[in-house]
């Protein structure tokens, strides 16, 4: 049996993750989670106790963390302040998790010879024109636009460096836009389709052509599994499932799901520096490593995400009403 340290894993796809592990593996997992805002314990409610610990503490702990990486196989480093516009208003804690949280795990890892794998997104390559045919490979030189994105830039980079420096046994991910279940209110999906239940319009930023690769949670985190199974240590690996949508387009296609006028939503306030496109290419992941994805049809996928909001609202209502407050008071 395995030991898993998971960072991170009472958020979406950290709690997606461990729910993953347990139900496909005989491996022990233990999470390490600060429970910010973003965490939330119901989202491992029910998990399989003799294999499951949740550990409250932060990334940025060096003695927590070094006592945990050394009863540990394996580090999944998922833990990170999530959220672009949280970014814009206070990039403190951006700073503090996503670049000293790191440092703090891979000095453990590196004392500890710890396998470890680091997960990231594909908004350190910047963005792309709307009309380019060209998309992110894992070649593509990084030019992150916001403070979360250059602080995940900052934590690749440093991994990177911990490799060729220390020998310390990591590989990166960089996974394109996730939706399902568990995922915060905050974000575009959830938000919209909770507006929708509270019978409230759906806010899309400025005019709403900016494009985004939407892959499901479960392919997401299947693909991390096959990483630490196979991956090259210290190689980096794109992940995405060919998922493009305009902003609008989503919209419509969950109002339309929801039985509701196509345009019943509202245009608010465009985010600053906003991205315009991100677009991967997995190629990498598909041929080295026989990944591909399993929901191939945005549509039935993100109606299965509509029902499991309809279905779960005692885990999303305690953090609705102070989310939309956050973005009132911006124009949001
Ligand atoms: P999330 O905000 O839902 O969850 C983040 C979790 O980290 C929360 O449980 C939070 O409590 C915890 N956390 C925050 N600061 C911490 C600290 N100092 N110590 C310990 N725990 C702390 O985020 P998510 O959407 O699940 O993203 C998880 C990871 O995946 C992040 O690294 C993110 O950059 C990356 N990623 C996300 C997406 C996406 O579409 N959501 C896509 C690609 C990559
Ligand atoms: O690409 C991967 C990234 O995807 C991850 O690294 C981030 O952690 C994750 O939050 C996500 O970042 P985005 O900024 O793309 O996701 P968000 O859900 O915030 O917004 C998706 C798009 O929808 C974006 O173009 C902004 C727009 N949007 C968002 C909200 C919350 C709206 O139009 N209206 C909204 O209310």
């Amino acid at each position: 049996m395995v030991g898993i340290l998971v960072t991170g894993g009472a958020g979406f796809i950290g709690s997606n993750f461990a729910q993953l592990v347990l139900e496909s593996s005989d491996d022990r997992v233990t999470v390490l989670d600060a429970l910010t805002y973003a965490g939330n314990r119901a989202s491992l409610a029910g998990l399989d106790a003799s294999r499951f610990s949740l550990v409250e503490g932060s990334v940025c702990d060096p003695d927590l963390v070094d006592r945990l990486v050394a009863e540990h196989d394996v580090v999944v480093h998922f833990a990170a302040e999530s959220h672009n516009d949280n970014s814009l208003r206070d990039p403190s804690p951006f700073i503090q998790t996503n670049l000293v949280g790191t440092y703090t795990l891979l000095e453990a890892v590196r004392r500890h010879g710890t396998r470890y794998h680091h997960i990231s997104t594909d908004e350190v390559y910047g963005d792309l024109e709307l009309d380019d045919p060209q998309r992110f490979t894992e070649t593509t030189p990084y030019n992150p636009s916001s403070p979360y994105s250059s602080t995940k830039a900052g934590s690749d980079l440093l991994v990177r460096a911990w490799v060729r420096s220390f020998g310390v046994q990591a590989t990166i991910s960089n996974c394109s836009n996730n939706y399902g279940p568990y995922q915060h209110v905050e974000k575009f999906i959830p938000r919209q389709i909770t507006n929708v239940i509270d019978g409230i319009r759906p806010k899309l930023y400025g005019a709403g052509a900016n494009v985004r690769d939407w892959i499901h949670v479960t392919d997401h985190n299947r693909a991390v599994l096959r990483i630490i199974e196979a991956g090259r240590i210290g190689e980096t690996y794109l992940i995405g499932a060919d998922g493009e949508s305009d902003n609008k387009s989503v919209i419509e296609l969950i109002l339309r799901l929801m039985g509701r006028p196509a345009d019943a939503y509202d245009h608010v306030t465009d985010r600053a520096g906003h991205d315009m496109r991100y677009a991967i290419d997995s190629t990498k992941l598909r041929t080295e490593l026989g990944w591909s994805p399993t929901f191939q049809d945005f549509e039935s996928g993100l109606a299965a995400t509509i029902d499991w909001y309809r279905d779960n609202e005692a885990w999303w209502r305690p953090m609705k009403q102070a989310t939309e407050a956050r973005y009132a008071a911006v124009g949001q």
